[in-house]
């Protein structure tokens, strides 16, 4: 069923639905080559592997050169208004290229185009396809409007749609690596956010589907999977005779147990719902890595409540005090806005406190940017200046840098086990890869092999990097 429809759309321009049989899609996309760009989180760079499968069958190869792509597709965020200002200057210059062959198609795809909808095409004439994250299954269909002259727009949200039979190409893959989404969209409303509106319902994908396409990568080759929904903690998924249920917990040993060879790793935690018993499955397993993202978003519990996360500074706390007891060596990554709706300096230093209680290995940290028909942006007054928002910006990023670089250089002397991803960007001659923390270690090359494990002493470090020497078996 659908959750929202798509009446708002102009009949005009939202084209016919064209019943062509796909054999016939087939020989005419035959040779053509399509350029995805992706922005925002690992959900939708997760997506637009979907999207390339599906226009696979349909005959297109993706292409990393946009001047020779036929269609140019941009999946992309809502999440703050920065993110959609890159994508319309980067629109801009698509349809440049578009002045010089009009048969170019340029779409746009994600959680921008679900939240624009038609304004894309009708106001601001950038593109010629609107496609919604669920709506991915038409696009073969939706380009065959295009080609016959007209625009396309299909944004309807689903609250079923999971995507579970496709298998998507691996894009920009280093086939060791891979991101699997278990779940889609949100029902959690936190007050700042535009996620729920975008992606619509929260559900589930199939378990047996996610071990198969986990089997699959192992059988590939592939070391390390993360698996991926907005709030995995409340995976859930049950069969269709109701006989079979399956939670985050048990999915995470499920996908444990494929391969003692596989890395699994997860994102994204909520602290009102992770509970012990996914930290005792990270701990019983070798192969779950010890590294849990919890976006904390401010240390005040009377802004948590305004922003609708669930839980209490205390409640948070205590999240992190039973990761610390059942996972002793686990690395601790969050999320931190600064300047929401009516934040006081004491709130500020609230949220400075609880980063001094925990020491994080790691945060992502963001001015607030109103969102469009979100609850905050309903109900509050976006009332602290740039100035402060971006001042109170810089110290939380100076704390962070701080701890980021405690944090690592307690682990020189220690040995960590480091799966080889690729070589590292600043010499040809030394290699890089991930410990279980999720810190990255960087080592000199000799004659190691990416995929492969190796045992690296952690010798100097800086704020986001190990250094070290492999040792020797
Ligand atoms: N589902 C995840 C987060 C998804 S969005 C969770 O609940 O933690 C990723 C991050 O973007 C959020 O954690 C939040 O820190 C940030 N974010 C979301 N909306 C924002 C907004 N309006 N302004 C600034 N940052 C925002
Ligand atoms: Fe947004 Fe909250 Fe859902 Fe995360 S849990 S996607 S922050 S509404
Ligand atoms: Fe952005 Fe959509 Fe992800 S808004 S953060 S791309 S779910």
């Amino acid at each position: 069923m659908n959750i929202t429809s798509n009446k708002q759309i102009d009949e005009s321009i939202q084209g016919q639905a064209l019943d062509v049989p796909v054999s016939l899609i087939n020989k005419q996309n035959q040779g053509k080559k399509l350029y995805l760009e992706s922005y925002g989180c690992a959900m939708n760079f997760a997506d637009s592997e979907i999207v390339a499968s599906i226009l696979s069958e349909t005959g297109y190869t993706t292409t990393t050169n946009y001047e020779e792509s036929d269609a140019i597709f941009m999946n992309t965020c809502a999440v703050r208004d920065n993110a959609e200002q890159r994508v319309r200057n980067k629109l801009k210059q698509f349809n440049q290229l578009k002045k010089q062959r009009p048969e170019l198609v340029i779409g746009i795809l994600g959680c921008m185009a679900e939240r624009l909808k038609s304004q894309l095409l009708e106001e601001e004439k950038l593109v010629d396809i609107v496609v919604g994250p669920d709506a991915y299954r038409d696009l073969p269909n939706l380009i065959q409007t295009v080609e016959n002259g007209q625009k396309a727009v299909n944004v309807l949200l689903s609250r079923e749609e999971t995507y579970a039979d496709i298998n998507p190409v691996r894009l920009d893959s280093n086939g060791i690596t891979s991101f699997v989404s278990i779940m889609r969209g949100c029902d959690n409303m936190c007050s700042f956010c535009v996620v729920p509106f975008t992606r619509g319902r929260e559900r589930s994908r199939d378990a047996h589907s996610i071990i198969k396409e986990v089997t699959e990568l192992v059988n590939l080759g592939y070391k390390e999977v993360t698996l991926l929904g907005q709030n995995v903690d409340s995976y859930k998924w049950t069969d269709a005779n109701n006989l079979e249920i399956v939670n985050f917990s048990n999915l995470l040993e499920m996908v444990a147990k494929t391969s003692a060879n596989l890395r699994v790793r997860f994102s994204t935690s909520h602290p009102k719902d992770m509970g012990d018993d996914v930290l005792h499955i990270i701990a019983k397993y070798e192969n779950i890595c010890n590294y849990i993202h919890l976006p904390v978003q401010s240390g005040s519990t009377g802004l948590l409540e305004k922003m609708n996360r669930g839980y209490t500074r205390e409640w948070y706390l205590n999240r992190i005090e039973s990761i610390r007891k059942i996972i002793p060596n686990c690395g601790i990554s969050t999320d931190i806005i600064t300047g929401f709706c009516s934040e006081t300096q004491e709130q500020h230093e609230e949220t400075l406190s609880l980063m001094n209680e925990v020491k994080y290995h790691f945060a992502y940290m963001y001015k607030y940017s109103e969102r469009p028909k979100t609850l905050a942006q309903r109900q509050y007054k976006d009332d602290i200046s740039e100035e402060t928002k971006s001042a109170r910006l810089t110290e939380i990023i100076a704390l962070q840098q701080k701890h980021s670089l405690e944090k690592n250089k307690m682990e020189i002397g220690k040995t960590h086990k480091v799966l080889i991803e690729g070589i590292s960007k600043k010499s040809d001659q030394h290699l890089y890869g991930r410990n279980t923390l999720n810190t990255t270690v960087v080592f000199p090359k000799e004659n190691f092999n990416l995929g492969d494990y190796v045992d690296v002493t952690i010798t100097d470090c800086t704020t986001a990097t190990l250094m070290g020497h492999v040792v020797k078996q």
